[in-house]
C-alpha cells in the first residue's frame, strides 16, 4: 500500500440497445458459440411475449433452451442453489436470462456456483460471507431485462437473500458480470405505473449516489491491480453517465409513470442503462444500505400494483423512502457534489444543494405516487434502533459514503424518512 488511488477502471457488459432487440437474442448466442443454455425467469414473465420472442430467437438459431422459470421475487441462496443444480443437470454451455433483477441475478449465482460449486457465503462480501474471489471466467450469460433500472445486466453485483444469517447481502465480482445485455424498451409498455415510478426512483439513486460517492483518488491505492474494488467511487465516466442519467429520469419519469408514454420509456429504459454504469463503477451508499432493513422488517404493508406472495417493500420503493434524509445528510458533508445533482433535477436553487436535492425527491415521489415516509409503510418510532444497526451492516455500502455515519446518524436519517412529506 502507498499513498492515494491515481488509477479508476471502467467495465461494462456489451450492450445491444432498442426496439426490436429481443428477436436478436439467438442469434447473438450463436456469436457466442452457445449450442445449449439456461433460460432463466419467473412464472410471470414466462407469460408474457418476450419470454415467446427470446424462445422463439434461439430455437431459430439452432440453440437449445432449457427453461428454469422458478426464479423468487427477492432470491434466497436456496432458490440460487435451485438453479445452480438444474444449470448442473442440463450441462448447459451458457446462460440467458429474462425478467428483473432477480432473474438475471438468480442466472449470475447459477453460472457462478455451477461452475465453482461452493456454498454461496464463501464469495459474498464480508462481513455477512468469506468475499472469497471467483476463481475463474465463467460461461457466457446473456442479460435480458424485462423491467429497467436494476442495472443487472451490466453490473457484476448480485443480491442475495441469506435464509438462515436473515440478512441480503451481495457477490461483487468482475467475474459475474453478464457477457452481454438484450436492453428493449418495447417489453416495458406492460409494466404498471407503480412499478415503472418505483423503477425510476432506483435509477435516480443509482445515478445520485454513484455521483455523490467517496471520490476512487480519497482512498488507499491497492496493493495489486486485481484488488482494485468495483465499488471504487466516483470517478470521471460514472459522473458523465450518472448526471445524464439523473436528467433523463426528471425529465421522463412523470409523462411516463402517467401515460406510459413510449418514447419516455425508451428514455428511462436508457436512464437506466446509464446508471448501471455509473454505480457498477463506482457504488452505491447510503440509501441503499438504509433499504435493505426496511425491506427486510416490513409486516403488513403490500405495494399497489404488484404481484407479491405477502407483505413487501419493492426495492425501487425501499430506495426511494429512504433517499431524502440519507442526501440532506451526506449533502451537509459534500455540499460541493450535490450541486450538480441539484440542477440536473432541475431542483430550485438553495443555499443547501443536499436540501434541494432531498426537496426535488419528495416532490417528485409525490407526483409519481409512491408512498413519501416509512409511517405509510407501517413503521413506527420502536423501529429505528433496529433498522439503523440494520443499515450500519451493510459496511460494503456505508464505506462508500462521502462521510461514513455513526449510528446515531443512521437514527436521525431514519427518524426523518418516518415522517418526511
Ligand atoms: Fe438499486
Amino acid at each position: 500500500m502507498s499513498g492515494l488511488e491515481t488509477i479508476f477502471s471502467i467495465e461494462h457488459a456489451a450492450i445491444r440497445f432498442g426496439r426490436g432487440a429481443l428477436a436478436e437474442t439467438g442469434q447473438e448466442a450463436r456469436a457466442l458459440d452457445l449450442r445449449r443454455v439456461l433460460l432463466v425467469t419467473d412464472p410471470q414473465v414466462r407469460r408474457l411475449p418476450a419470454f415467446a420472442t427470446v424462445q422463439a430467437a434461439l430455437a431459430e438459431a439452432g440453440v437449445e433452451a432449457v427453461v428454469f422459470d422458478r426464479v423468487a421475487v427477492e432470491p434466497t441462496d436456496t432458490a440460487m442453489l435451485d438453479a445452480a443444480r438444474a444449470a448442473a443437470e442440463a450441462a448447459v454451455d451458457g446462460f440467458v436470462s429474462l425478467g428483473g433483477g432477480s432473474a438475471m441475478d438468480t442466472a449470475k449465482a447459477a453460472n457462478l456456483l455451477s461452475t465453482y460449486p461452493a456454498p454461496i457465503t464463501d464469495y459474498v462480501s464480508a462481513p455477512a460471507g468469506r468475499a472469497v474471489p471467483v476463481p475463474g471466467p465463467l460461461k457466457p450469460h446473456i442479460a435480458c431485462p424485462t423491467t429497467f433500472g436494476t442495472g443487472a445486466e451490466t453490473t457484476g453485483i448480485l443480491i442475495v437473500d441469506l435464509t438462515e444469517e436473515e440478512v441480503k447481502t451481495g457477490v461483487v465480482s468482475r467475474r459475474i458480470r453478464p457477457t452481454l445485455g438484450i436492453l428493449d424498451p418495447g417489453t416495458l409498455e406492460t409494466l404498471p405505473g407503480s412499478v415503472i415510478a418505483a423503477n425510476g426512483f432506483d435509477v435516480l439513486s443509482h445515478a445520485i449516489e454513484s455521483f455523490t460517492a467517496r471520490p476512487f483518488h480519497e482512498r488507499p491505492a491497492p496493493a495489486t491491480a486485481s484488488a482494485r474494488p468495483l465499488s471504487q467511487g466516483a470517478n470521471p465516466y460514472s459522473a458523465f453517465a450518472a448526471l445524464e442519467a439523473v436528467q433523463l429520469v426528471a425529465a421522463n419519469l412523470e409523462t411516463a409513470v402517467r401515460h406510459r408514454d413510449p418514447a419516455a420509456l425508451e428514455q428511462l429504459a436508457f436512464a437506466g442503462l446509464l446508471a448501471g454504469v455509473g454505480f457498477g463503477n463506482a457504488g452505491c451508499h447510503l440509501p441503499h444500505a438504509m433499504s435493505y432493513p426496511v425491506a427486510a422488517l416490513v409486516r403488513d404493508w403490500r405495494p399497489e400494483g404488484w404481484v407479491t406472495d405477502g407483505p413487501m417493500v419493492p426495492h425501487g420503493i425501499a430506495v426511494a423512502v429512504n433517499a431524502p434524509s440519507a442526501l440532506r445528510w451526506a449533502g451537509r458533508a459534500q455540499p460541493g457534489r450535490f450541486a450538480p445533482v441539484a440542477a440536473a433535477l432541475g431542483a430550485r436553487e438553495t443555499a443547501d444543494p443536499g436540501d434541494a436535492v432531498a426537496d426535488a425527491l419528495l416532490g417528485l415521489m409525490t407526483r409519481t405516487g409512491l408512498p413519501v415516509n416509512l409511517a405509510r409503510m407501517g413503521f413506527t418510532s420502536a423501529d429505528i434502533p433496529t433498522l439503523a444497526e440494520g443499515a450500519a451492516r451493510q459496511r460494503r455500502l456505508t464505506d462508500n459514503a462521502p462521510l461514513p455515519p455513526a449510528i446515531s446518524d443512521f437514527e436521525a436519517m431514519y427518524r426523518e424518512a418516518l415522517i418526511q412529506g
